[in-house]
C-alpha cells in the first residue's frame, strides 16, 4: 500500500501541483475494481480446447472476497463485457440501492462503465456474487464468485476451503458454451443443466488433505439449475451452517445432504480414511455416485480426532417473527410443462415468452407482489402446483420455514420446494426497500418465476 504521508522531500519540493495531488490521494484511496470480461479458461478434460467465459478479473470461479464480519465491502464494478451487467450479493442482508438488480434497486451498468458497490456485511457465513443482469445467460457464462464474511474468531480447524459446485453447457466437440439460452424445453422443464459438472471452475477437482485434518468446507451451489444431491465417502462430519446462517446446534451428516441452486452448506468434516479413496459424491440422473471433489490423503495430522465441534456464533438480529401476529400470504407456483395449467391460460402464457406464473402473473411488473410495513412479520404459503422443483431465493432477507406445530426451520434464503408441495416460509420485513422473490433455476426466473415485494 502507498503510503500518503508527505515526505520532508515532497514538502520541500513544495510545488501546488504535487500537493493537490497528495490531497486527493489522501481523501480518496484508489477503489478496488472487479471488472467483468473476456477470458478463456480450462474447465474441460486435457485436450479439449479451452472455454470462452465472461469471468470476474478473468477467473472462474470469480475471486475469493472475504471480508471480516461488520466490514464494508468496496469495489468498483468495470464492465468490460459487451452487455450492460450488475453484480448481487446473494444472501446479504445489503442495502436496498446495493443489491445488484437491474430494473428494479439500479439501471444495469452499461459496456465500458463502472458502478460502485460499498456496503456493510452484518452476518458471517458463506455467501456469493453473481450478475443479476439477464442473469441465466450471464451466471451460465461464468459471471459468479464466493464471498465470505468471516466470524470474528477463527475456528478450531485445520483448513478452510470454498467449493463452489457448478454446470456448464459445452458443445462437446468445441467445448463452447452452448449459446442457445431461450431454449423452451429448459425454460419450460427443469431449467438448463449443465453436461459438464465440476467444482471452481474444473471438471475434477482434487483437494490435498491430511488423515485427521479437520477441515471448514463451504459447499455453494452456483449451478443454472441443477440440485446437487451430495454424500460424504472418507470424511465425516457436521453442518454447521445453512446459506450462511449458523446452525444453533452443528447436525451429523448421517444422509444425503441436498443442495439446491443458490444454496449454501457449511460443514466441518475430519478426514476419516487411511490410504482408501475420500471424496464428496453426487447422485447423477443414472442413479449412480459420481466423484464431486475427490479428497487425496496425504500424511497425517498432528491432531488425532477431537471432539465434536461447537456451533458457529449466531449473527446478529435473529429474533423469530411472531407468527400469530404475522401478515398471511400466499404465492402460488403455475405453469411449466407437464403441469395443471389450463391449456388455454398455457398458450396466451407462451405468446408473451413465458411459460410459468408466481401468484398468477408471470414476471416482476410494475407493481410489488405484496407491499410491507417495516418490521411487520410475515408467512408466506408457497404453493408449487407444477411437476417441477423450484429454489425460492428471497432478496435482502432471511426466512425460516413454518413446520409443524408452529415450529421453525433454520434460517435460509433459499428453500426447495418439490413438485405438489406446499410450504410456509416466516420473515420479519425489516429491510426496507423493493426485494426480488423468484426461482434460483435461473430459466424459470427468465419465464415468468420473477417477482419483489416492497418493504416501507
Ligand atoms: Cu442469487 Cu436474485 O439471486
Ligand atoms: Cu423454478
Amino acid at each position: 500500500m502507498q503510503n500518503f504521508k508527505p515526505t520532508r522531500r515532497s514538502i520541500l519540493a513544495g510545488a501546488g501541483a504535487s500537493a493537490l495531488a497528495w490531497r486527493a490521494g489522501f481523501a480518496q484511496t484508489a477503489p478496488v475494481v472487479l471488472t467483468a470480461q473476456r477470458a478463456s479458461v480450462q474447465i474441460a478434460p486435457k485436450g479439449y480446447p479451452q472455454t470462452e467465459v465472461w469471468a470476474y478479473d478473468g477467473a472462474l470461479p470469480g475471486p475469493q472476497l472475504r471480508v471480516p464480519q461488520g466490514a464494508r465491502l468496496r469495489r468498483r464494478f468495470v464492465n468490460k463485457l459487451d452487455v450492460a451487467s450488475s453484480i448481487h450479493w446473494h444472501g446479504i442482508r445489503i442495502d436496498n440501492a446495493m443489491d445488484g438488480v437491474a430494473g428494479l434497486t439500479q439501471d444495469a451498468v452499461p459496456p465500458g462503465n463502472s458502478f460502485d458497490y460499498d456496503f456493510t456485511l452484518p452476518d458471517a457465513g458463506s455467501y456469493w456474487y453473481h450478475a443479476h443482469t439477464n442473469s441465466m445467460e450471464q451466471v451460465a457464462r461464468g459471471l459468479s464468485g464466493p464471498l465470505i464474511v468471516e466470524e470474528p474468531e477463527a475456528l478450531d480447524v485445520d483448513r478452510d476451503e470454498v467449493l463452489m459446485l457448478d454446470d456448464w453447457l459445452l458443445n462437446p466437440e468445441t467445448a463452447q458454451i452452448d449459446p442457445d439460452f431461450s431454449q423452451p424445453m429448459d425454460l419450460s422443464h427443469g431449467g438448463r443443466l449443465g453436461n459438464l459438472i465440476g467444482t471452481n471452475g474444473r471438471f475434477n477437482h482434487r483437494l490435498a488433505v491430511k488423515r485427521h485434518e479437520r477441515l471448514r468446507l463451504r459447499l455453494i451451489n452456483a449451478a443454472n439449475a441443477r440440485i446437487f444431491v451430495l454424500r460424504l465417502v472418507g470424511v465425516s462430519g457436521w453442518q454447521v451452517a445453512l446459506d450462511g446462517m449458523p446452525l444453533p446446534t452443528p447436525q451429523p451428516v448421517a444422509q444425503e445432504l441436498i443442495l439446491a441452486p443458490a444454496q449454501r452448506i457449511d460443514l466441518i468434516v475430519d478426514v476419516m480414511a487411511e490410504g482408501a479413496q475420500a471424496a464428496i459424491e453426487r447422485l447423477g440422473n443414472d442413479d449412480q455416485w459420481h466423484a464431486q471433489i475427490g479428497f487425496e490423503i496425504a500424511g497425517q495430522a498432528s491432531r488425532a480426532r477431537r471432539d465434536p465441534p461447537s456451533a458457529l456464533p449466531p449473527n446478529p438480529r435473529m429474533d423469530l417473527p411472531d407468527l400469530a401476529q404475522a401478515r398471511q400470504l400466499e404465492m402460488k407456483i403455475e405453469g411449466g410443462a407437464m403441469g395443471r395449467m389450463a391449456m388455454g391460460q398455457m398458450r396466451s402464457l407462451m405468446q408473451s415468452g413465458k411459460f410459468w406464473t408466481l401468484g398468477g402473473q408471470a414476471g416482476p411488473g410494475e407493481a410489488p407482489f405484496a407491499r410491507l410495513s417495516r418490521g411487520e412479520p410475515v408467512r408466506l404459503r408457497l404453493l408449487n402446483d407444477t411437476a417441477f422443483p423450484h429454489a425460492m431465493h428471497l432478496h435482502g432477507m432471511h426466512f425460516r420455514e413454518v413446520l409443524p406445530e408452529g415450529r421453525f426451520g433454520p434460517m435460509r434464503d433459499t428453500i426447495l420446494t418439490m413438485a405438489g408441495q406446499s410450504q410456509e416460509i416466516a420473515f420479519i420485513a425489516d429491510n426496507p426497500g423493493k426485494w426480488l422473490l423468484h426461482c434460483h433455476m435461473l430459466a424459470h426466473a427468465a419465464a415468468g418465476m420473477t417477482r419483489w415485494i416492497e418493504v416501507a
